[in-house]
């Protein structure tokens, strides 16, 4: 295959999205397809090139994708119920399947999660609408039978500074679980690597971080080299979920976070590592590097 130089990016304005598009432009050519452009033009490096799209418009991802050699997919379900009409990660992934029907797209990586990873699924009891979702939206990806891979991570280390309310780090139900907390700078990182080199790619490709950590464990060493004034508070689940019969967005937080509770990672990304490298980011290295760019960091930084 001859190198893949141009990218196209659909979910380039996401929490990870944004930070994959970066590093991806550092590399190739990337084009964010966005609903927002102005949005994404904040967001994003001056030479990533943006065209607006969206995945429930057929004719704009066609137009959009026009010339591009890949694409890389950063999209999600937030979401506990099962029965909706449109799914990004499903009914927006078929769309874009039809939309690049005949254009010589020779690669596709998107980003899934562990509990949409096969070998893992014998692990998983109840797993969540968005990982069931995503599964469907796999499969319309391996139909096509463009060269594919889906990335599993597990929780990214981002997680920790969104659960920030006020002077608290938050958490809800179960905090003993240990997962491979990852960052998304290796995690940006990877998806480099697969992209340069998309035949030795697997289908599927976990992605864990280099040290296993309980949820409490990783509260306790954040707060203690991000900000040692935050206190650490754990709602009970039970709680949220009364709240979710009463507030759509509340039971979705219950829905993801009794999945969160009820699973730990086994450790899958042997093979990853091997080929791809492994990620260096520990949780004390996010928490310090974020610690720099608090704006109390940089007003002492600069009065010195
Ligand atoms: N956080 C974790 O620890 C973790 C762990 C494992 C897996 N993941 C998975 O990682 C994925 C990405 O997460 P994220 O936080 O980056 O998600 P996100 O911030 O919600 O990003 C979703 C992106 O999709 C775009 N989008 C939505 N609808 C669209 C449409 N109709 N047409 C075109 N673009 C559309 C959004 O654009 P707009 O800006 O226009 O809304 C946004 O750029 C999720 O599937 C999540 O489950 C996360």
């Amino acid at each position: 295959m001859n190198p893949i130089e141009k990218i196209a990016v659909i979910g380039a304005t996401g929490r990870l999205g944004a930070p994959v598009a970066t590093e991806l432009a550092k590399h190739f050519d990337v084009r964010a397809i966005v609903r927002s452009p102005d949005k994404a033009a904040r967001m994003l490096p001056p030479h990533v090139e943006i065209v607006q799209g969206d995945l429930r418009d057929i004719p704009s991802l066609r137009a959009a994708l026009a010339g591009m050699d890949a694409i890389y997919l950063n999209l999600a379900t937030e979401t506990a119920d099962p029965g909706l009409p449109f799914y990004e990660e499903r009914d927006g992934v078929r769309n874009l399947m039809t939309a690049a029907t005949g254009l010589g797209i020779r690669y596709i990586a998107k980003i899934g999660a562990l509990g949409a990873y096969p070998p893992a699924l014998e692990n998983i009891r109840n797993n969540m609408v968005p990982n069931l979702i995503r599964m469907e939206g796999h499969r319309i990806i391996a139909d096509s039978g463009i060269p594919h891979s889906f990335f599993a991570p597990t929780h990214f280390m981002e997680l920790l500074p969104n659960m920030i309310d006020g002077r608290a780090l938050q958490w809800i139900g179960n905090t003993r679980v240990k997962v491979y907390w990852v960052s998304v700078a290796d995690y940006a990182r990877l998806v480099v690597g697969a992209f340069q080199n998309p035949a030795a790619m697997p289908e599927h490709c976990p992605v864990q971080g280099p040290e296993a950590l309980s949820v409490r464990q990783a509260m306790e060493q954040f707060v203690r080299h991000y900000d040692p004034t935050l206190k650490i508070r754990v709602a009970p689940l039970w709680v949220i979920r009364l709240i979710g019969l009463f507030n759509p967005k509340m039971k979705f937080v219950a829905h993801l976070f009794a999945y969160f509770g009820n699973h730990e990672d086994p450790f899958y990304a042997e093979k990853t590592w091997k080929d791809l490298g492994r990620p260096t980011v520990t949780l004390r290295m996010f928490s310090e590097s974020l610690r720099r760019t608090r704006p109390t960091a940089r007003r002492a930084a600069a009065s010195r």
